[in-house]
């Protein structure tokens, strides 16, 4: 293809974003698009897959059946999340099984949160409130991301996430409504969660490697401090409401500004966990190993049945 033939795909490209108008799989897209949308994406499928692990852990230990009946359908509700993005994601033109592949190698990333290991009931709770409120902030504006697929997947995955962050938040009120021991447990899942739920939303916007040219494609509508700042504006009211006390000394609010002052963010800490030297890093990775290894079988039986349908079909069609 001549330069002046990519250059017009390129305009059009850029006009088409600038319209907002969706990009679409089949569509013509500068290769560093397709790029980032796979690196996004995938890490995103990786981390709703990995999430399921240190709540899974609690679904035997649930304190009553209507606690155990919630817990279940989040976790089955971030397996379909994971699906969704996988087939988000293989729209751009790469395999399932080169993702998990890149999850299992560890060239794939998925969200720093979930190498925290699950203490106590109430982690539970912190993890809906903190953890699934600040995916949903983080995935709203992906609702009007500018790749079609990605954005069609966010719609249902935010009417999910809602219920997960008030069913997390219930426990937690559940807890600081009960005994001392109880809202010390909250007070506790509250301390040991709230730095890595603001870890969740990436590196501040000057350490950012992507945003800038995110926000330019319209993958991101927001930046990653941005979205920061408005979990903590919305969360630690939440905070007031149980009793709780957010662990961050200079946490102060603005008048001036309108948001909450908060203190440094331990980005060693962030690094370390990203790297794979979180408390949970290997452990979440053998967990995925031993699953896919395991349902190596059921693969094998969908495809088993897939072929014979295709071959019926044929035979029927002529
Ligand atoms: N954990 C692990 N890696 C992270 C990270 C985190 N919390 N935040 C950033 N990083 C990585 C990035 O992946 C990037 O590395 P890479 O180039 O190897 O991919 C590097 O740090 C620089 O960060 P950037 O801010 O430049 O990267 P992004 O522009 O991709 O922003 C992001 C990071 C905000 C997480 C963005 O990728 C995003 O919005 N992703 C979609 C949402 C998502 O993945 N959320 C994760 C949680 S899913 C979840 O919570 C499920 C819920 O049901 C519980």
């Amino acid at each position: 293809m001549s330069a002046k033939e990519i250059k017009n795909l390129e305009d059009i490209f850029e006009a088409k974003i600038a319209r907002d108008e969706k990009i679409e799989p089949k569509d013509w897209m500068p290769e560093k698009y397709r790029k980032t949308h796979i690196r996004q994406i995938s890490q995103h499928a990786h981390s709703e897959i990995v999430g399921m692990l240190p709540e899974g852990n609690w679904i035997t230990r649930a304190p009553s059946l209507r606690r155990k009946v919630a817990l279940l359908a989040k976790v089955q509700d971030e397996a379909g999340h994971g699906l969704y993005l996988y087939s988000a994601c293989e729209t751009l033109g790469i395999s399932r099984e080169e993702l998990y592949e890149q999850l299992h190698s560890g060239k794939a990333k998925y969200s720093s949160i979930f190498n925290y290991p699950t203490l106590t009931w109430a982690d539970i709770g912190a993890i809906g409130w903190l953890v699934d409120g600040a995916a949903i902030i983080n995935q709203v504006p992906l609702c009007n991301t500018s790749f079609g697929p990605y954005a069609r997947a966010m719609v249902r995955v935010c009417k999910e996430e809602s219920f997960h962050q008030r069913q997390g938040y219930e426990i937690m009120m559940t807890l600081c409504n009960g005994t001392q021991e109880q809202k010390d447990m909250a007070q506790d899942a509250l301390n040991r969660w709230w730095w890595p739920s603001l870890m969740m939303f990436g590196p501040t916007d000057d350490e950012s490697t992507h945003t800038e040219q995110s926000m330019k494609w319209k993958l991101k509508r927001k930046t990653n401090d941005e979205l920061r700042q408005q979990f903590i504006d919305q969360t630690v009211p939440q905070a007031d409401i149980l009793g709780l006390k957010v662990p961050d000394e200079d946490l102060k609010y603005n008048n001036e500004t309108g948001h909450y002052d908060f203190g440094e963010i331990d980005w060693s800490e962030f690094w370390q966990v990203v790297k794979g030297h979180g408390k949970c890093n290997k452990e979440r990775i053998k967990a995925r190993k031993e699953a896919w290894h395991n349902g190596e079988w059921v693969r094998e039986a969908a495809m088993a049945y897939a072929d014979k349908q295709d071959k019926r079909t044929t035979k029927q069609t002529g």
